[in-house]
C-alpha cells in the first residue's frame, strides 16, 4: 500500500508535501542531539536540513529517490551538506557503534520491519547515543489529520517500550498536539513522543 512507488509519486509533485521546516518536536529537542545523526525515512528533507544547520553530520534514508533529491536540493538552496542514502529499511543494515542519534519522524513502519530494524538501531547508537521519535499514535486512526490508516504502523508508549528494551527513556509521552506540517500533516493529532539513551 505505502510501497517505494506510491511515495516516489507523492513527491514528484511540486512544493514540500511535510513543508521545509523541521518537525516542532526535532526542533523543540535539538540540544539533546549529538552526531553524526542517522534520520530514518527523512523524505524530503527538511529535518535533515535543520539537523546540519546545527552543524551536526547527517545521513538521511529513505526508499524514495525522488524525496531524497528534492532533500539534496533544499540543503543546497539553505548552504549546508547532508548525506542521503536510497535504501529500503525493510533490509537497510545500519553500521553498529556509529551514531550519536537516530532520528525518527513520521517514520512509520510495519512492526514486521520495526521488529528486524530496531535491535538494528539500538546497535548502530555510540554509547551515551539519543534516539529522538515522533510518530502518530494508535488514537489517530480517529482523525483524519495524517497519517497511515493502519493500526500495525502506528505507535504506542507500550511498543516504543517494547521494540527499544535497552534504552532508557528520558522523555515518553502521548500528546494531542497541533501539527502544521505542510498539506501532508495539518490539524489537531494524537502523537507519541520518545526521546531515550543507550547507557554505557
Ligand atoms: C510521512 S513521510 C515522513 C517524511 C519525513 N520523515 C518528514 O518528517 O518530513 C514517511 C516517509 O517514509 C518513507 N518510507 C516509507 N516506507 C519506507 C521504507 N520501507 N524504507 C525507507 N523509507 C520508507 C517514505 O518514502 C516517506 O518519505
Amino acid at each position: 500500500m505505502y510501497d517505494t512507488d506510491f511515495w516516489n509519486e507523492r513527491y514528484a509533485k511540486d512544493g514540500y508535501l511535510y513543508g521545509r521546516e523541521a518537525n516542532s518536536f526535532l526542533q523543540d529537542n535539538a540540544g539533546y542531539l549529538c552526531g553524526p545523526v542517522l534520520s530514518l525515512s527523512e523524505g524530503e528533507g527538511r529535518n535533515a536540513v535543520f539537523i546540519a544547520s546545527l552543524g551536526l553530520r547527517v545521513l538521511g534514508v529513505d526508499c524514495s529517490e525522488v524525496g531524497l533529491e528534492k532533500a539534496r536540493s533544499l540543503a543546497t538552496t539553505r548552504g549546508v551538506s547532508i548525506e542521503t542514502e536510497v535504501a529500503d529499511l525493510a533490509q537497510y543494515d545500519p553500521p553498529a557503534d556509529s551514531f550519536g542519534s537516530v532520528v525518527s519522524i513520521s517514520a512509520h513502519l510495519p512492526s514486521s520491519i520495526r521488529n528486524r530494524l530496531y535491535p538494528l538501531i539500538e546497535k548502530s547508537l555510540t554509547a551515551g547515543g539519543i534516539v529522538l521519535l515522533e510518530a502518530y499514535s494508535e488514537k489517530q486512526l480517529g482523525n483524519n489529520t495524517g497519517g497511515p490508516k493502519d493500526i500495525d504502523m502506528l505507535m504506542s508508549i507500550e511498543k516504543l517500550r517494547h521494540e527499544f528494551p535497552s534504552l532508557k527513556p528520558i522523555l515518553i509521552r502521548e500528546v494531542e498536539r497541533e501539527v502544521s506540517e505542510g498539506e501532508g500533516h495539518t490539524g489537531l493529532a494524537s502523537v507519541v513522543q520518545y526521546i531515550a539513551r543507550k547507557e554505557g
